[in-house]
């Protein structure tokens, strides 16, 4: 039996998951002297209006700041060159021709067919894709429908961004067509090159992001592999807030300050945001465990969304009722840095081998709208009886 008030004919469950990681990492180290290296030419360039008081100077990142104030260490990157290069401080990626996979399906592929290998499944037996993310490559046809074709996938695919929370969204709209019957297998990928979107100019934020793309198979448990996770249990928050934001857009796309505007890339008020969105991620998640009837001090392991280890230690504490331990809700941000979407999927993916039969689980995003993703659920061992 499910713990969901919805009983449906179908019991979604997630079959396994993906993971890509770029090759290229770039350490806290590496991050900061470029960005240094930056701020002095900067101010050479601009010395006499900084004398005048007509510019302001820009001061040094650190690293230990950024560790402190994070946990991140490190991120992966699609394209490392130009981003720690002063001169251009961006991803600079070739544009492709259109009959080419474009580089954000490229990446969504690659996690697919992990999770796909993983399962035991052939591209054929999924009926959809949906590519879950916060930075879309563009805005159509969808990225979505490319990944389903490089796949060989006969159905329907379409791409939703909830920003930080698009993962776990994607797995309760995936999970809603298994209960409903109108999907037997769905795949939910997450590409993230988040690099593109985040302003490495920017000493409050230039450290926060990293790329990755992670795949989560949600399937009917009537085709699922012996082992697998059955979802308990969803529920999905949004409350409007501008304390996340990007403006980049069509509408602004001619306007003169458009090119380099800072506000067309990410911006943030990171310590609003750590305040505000710590209470509705803890309330969520007790209201949807006591709604489901399960003791949230008894969830075996938190995967959260990976934005700031200050964030996920409140948060596992009021869910936990205890601080949790690396083991209760482990860290991937430290190697990876924030992933958007993407981040509790890995931290999914990397940590929950080790669960037993029975044991339960929560994969839990949180980010900008304000939106919040809860996902519960109880592992199901090969060979045993549910
Ligand atoms: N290096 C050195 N010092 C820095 C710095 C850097 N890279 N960036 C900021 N500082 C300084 C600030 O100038 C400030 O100095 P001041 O006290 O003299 O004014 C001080 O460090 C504190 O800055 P603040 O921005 O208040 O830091 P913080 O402790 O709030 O940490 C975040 C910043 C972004 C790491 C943190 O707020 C956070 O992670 N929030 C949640 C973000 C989140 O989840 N966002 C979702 C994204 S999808």
């Amino acid at each position: 039996m499910t713990d969901n008030f919805k009983q449906p004919a179908h019991r979604p469950v997630i079959s396994a998951t993906g993971l890509y990681t770029p090759p290229h990492s770039i350490s806290n180290e590496e991050l900061v002297d470029s960005f240094n290296r930056y701020a002095a030419l900067h101010n050479e360039h601009h010395a006499a209006d900084i004398a005048s008081g007509a510019r302001q100077k820009l001061e040094e990142s650190s690293v230990s700041f950024i560790e402190k104030a994070s946990g991140i260490k490190a991120r992966h990157v699609v394209e490392k060159a130009s981003v720690l290069d002063p001169a251009t401080m961006e991803p600079r990626l070739a544009e492709r021709p259109d009959d080419e996979l474009s580089i954000m399906a490229e990446i969504g592929v690659a996690a697919a067919r992990d999770a796909l290998n993983r399962a035991g499944r052939a591209a054929a037996d999924v009926d959809a894709v949906l590519c879950a993310a916060s930075n879309m490559q563009r805005p159509y046809p969808a990225m979505a429908i490319e990944i389903q074709a490089a796949l060989g996938i006969d159905g329907f695919a379409f791409d939703m961004n909830v920003a930080c929370s698009s993962a776990t969204f994607g797995i309760q709209t995936a999970a809603d067509y298994i209960r409903s019957g109108n999907a037997r297998s769905v795949l939910v990928v997450s590409p993230e090159i988040t690099s593109g979107h985040l302003n490495w100019r920017d000493r409050d934020s230039h450290f926060i992001f990293g790329d990755v793309a992670t795949a989560v198979l949600v399937e009917s448990s009537k085709l699922a592999p012996d082992a697998h996770w059955e979802i308990t249990g969803t529920r999905l928050k949004t409350i409007f807030s501008n304390n996340i934001r990007n403006n980049f857009g069509f509408l602004n796309r001619t306007s003169p300050d458009t090119a380099g505007a800072p506000d067309k890339l990410f911006v943030q008020q990171g310590r609003k945001v750590f305040k505000e969105v710590v209470p509705i991620v803890a309330d969520l998640v007790l209201e949807e465990a006591d709604r489901l009837g399960v003791d949230p001090a008894g969830l075996r392991r938190l995967w959260l969304h990976q934005a700031n280890a200050g964030m996920n230690r409140l948060i596992a504490q009021r869910v936990l009722g205890h601080e949790a331990s690396e083991d209760e809700s482990p860290t991937v941000l430290d190697t990876y840095g924030n992933t958007s979407s993407a981040g509790s999927i890995i931290a999914f993916h990397l940590h929950s081998n080790d669960l037993r039969h029975g044991d339960r689980g929560l994969i839990c995003s949180f980010g900008a709208g304000y939106s919040v993703g809860t996902v519960f659920v109880r592992k199901v061992a090969a060979g045993a009886t549910s």
